[in-house]
């Protein structure tokens, strides 16, 4: 028995779809476990682009089950959408898909009040993807949500949805809440064939000896807990998500691959130490392509930060790097990594707890030389360039893990495993 976790451990956008898709290949499960249509993995197969908000990307694989745990919020709406969507494109979903019944729903009120409170919040914003999953995942914990399982309990969820309109002082009228509650309904019949108890399938299928790969969304630095607060996302994107996330023994997580890019980038508000404001930002945004996957935006890039990184291979108990998007930093000149925090005159390689303690810190660069060879074409380790091998050597160095997989390119294949 075995079960891999695959787990953004920056700021989110940090290629993990490629990863979980090069990974997926041995998997035959892939569950999602927290998040929702907030995230965006996109994967690129044979010239075709994939976008994925709620679906596991395992979905790929034809004979891969994927599984929407009970920690992930779900929109319907959106989800019937994505289903649909890949369905045109020739992905079979039957006996491949399952979701709890117990994930909490995010509702059209939930995106209303995510907008609103962005828009109304100025300089005070978090910067989110206005998917609503913030009100969702607090409603849920208030108690005053609703979970998959109600859309087929047509006079509580009805109840349920009033109480929660009044909850927020958001009116609804008769006539609105006979059409969400039929929409709702409609909605739970498509997706009727897919729900169920993802928990115990999830536990057996690791007893009896099947692969699961546990596929995080946004990254640890966006943990609600963990991450620079209140920049962050609305659940624990760390390891120990999972267990909660997935209803599993923490003992059932055998592996965790913690995935970075070769460089920092960050969408949304909060701060980020290594922000490059100028030219080689742009660069690094241009060629990295670097706009949200989700919601267009570009996303802020900078230089690889090792004391974030650290922080966060040390939280998620993190076995083996993948480093993705070398490519990017191909033609540059010089590379830095951020080795340490100066506040004032005092040096620090830890990751402070606050927004605040971070926002005020200066980074320490350690600048190496750069590469000029084009990599994208790059299999095997020894092919890569002296000095792109010196950078990956030096991250490993100050991570003090090492490397498994170095991602040189889109494609699935643009890959380099280490033995
Ligand atoms: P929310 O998850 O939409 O509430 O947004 C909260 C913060 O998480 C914002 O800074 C978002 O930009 C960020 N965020 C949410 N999902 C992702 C993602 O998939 N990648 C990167 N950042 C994300």
């Amino acid at each position: 028995m075995s079960s891999i976790a695959v787990l953004g451990c920056m700021w989110g956008d940090e290629a993990k779809a490629k990863i979980v898709d090069v990974l997926g290949e041995c998997a035959d499960l892939v569950v999602r476990f927290q998040g929702g249509s907030n995230a965006g993995h996109t994967i690129y197969l044979n010239e075709d682009k994939y976008v994925f908000h709620s679906i596991p990307s395992g979905i790929l694989y034809p004979e891969t089950v994927c599984v929407i745990a009970s920690g992930v919020v779900v929109d319907v709406f959106d989800l019937i959408e994505e289903i649909t969507e890949l369905e045109k494109k020739g992905i079979s979903f039957k006996d491949r898909l399952l979701i709890d019944s117990r994930a909490a729903l995010v509702l059209p009120l939930h995106k209303e009040l995510d907008t609103a409170n962005e828009d109304k919040s100025g300089k005070n914003k978090i910067g989110t993807t206005k998917r609503g999953i913030g009100p969702a995942y607090s409603d849920d914990r208030a108690r005053t949500g609703l979970r998959l399982n109600d859309l087929y309990h047509k006079d509580y969820l009805k109840n349920r949805l009033q109480n929660l309109y009044q909850y927020h002082n958001q009116a609804i009228t008769p006539k609105e809440l006979t059409t969400l509650l039929n929409k709702l309904i409609t909605a739970g019949q498509r997706l009727s064939q897919y729900v169920c108890q993802t928990d115990t399938y999830i536990r057996r299928r690791y007893l009896e000896g099947d692969q699961i790969l546990f596929e995080g969304a946004q990254g640890t630095l966006l943990d609600i807990t963990y991450g620079t607060y209140p920049y962050v996302t609305s659940s624990n994107t760390i390891a120990g998500g999972i267990a909660t996330g997935a209803g599993i023994p923490l003992r059932m997580v055998d592996k965790v691959i913690g995935v970075y890019k070769a460089y920092c980038t960050r969408v949304g508000d909060g701060p980020f130490p290594t922000e490059l404001h100028g030219k080689i930002g742009d660069r690094i945004r241009i060629q990295g392509n670097e706009f949200g996957a989700t919601t267009g935006r570009p996303r802020r890039c900078g230089w690889f930060d090792a004391v974030a990184a650290r922080y966060s291979a040390e939280i998620n108990g993190v076995d083996r790097l993948a480093v993705t998007l070398l490519d990017v930093l191909t033609g540059l000149e010089e590379v830095k990594i951020c080795t340490a925090y100066w506040t004032g005159n005092q040096r620090s390689e830890d990751y402070p707890a606050d927004a605040f303690s971070l926002a005020a810190v200066q980074p320490e660069y350690l600048t190496m030389k750069g590469w000029d060879k084009d990599i994208t074409a790059c299999r095997k380790y020894k092919q890569l360039p002296k000095n792109a091998k010196e950078y990956l050597e030096a991250v490993a160095d100050l991570l003090a893990f090492p490397i498994e997989i170095i991602s040189v390119g889109r494609e699935r294949i643009q890959t380099i495993l280490m033995n």
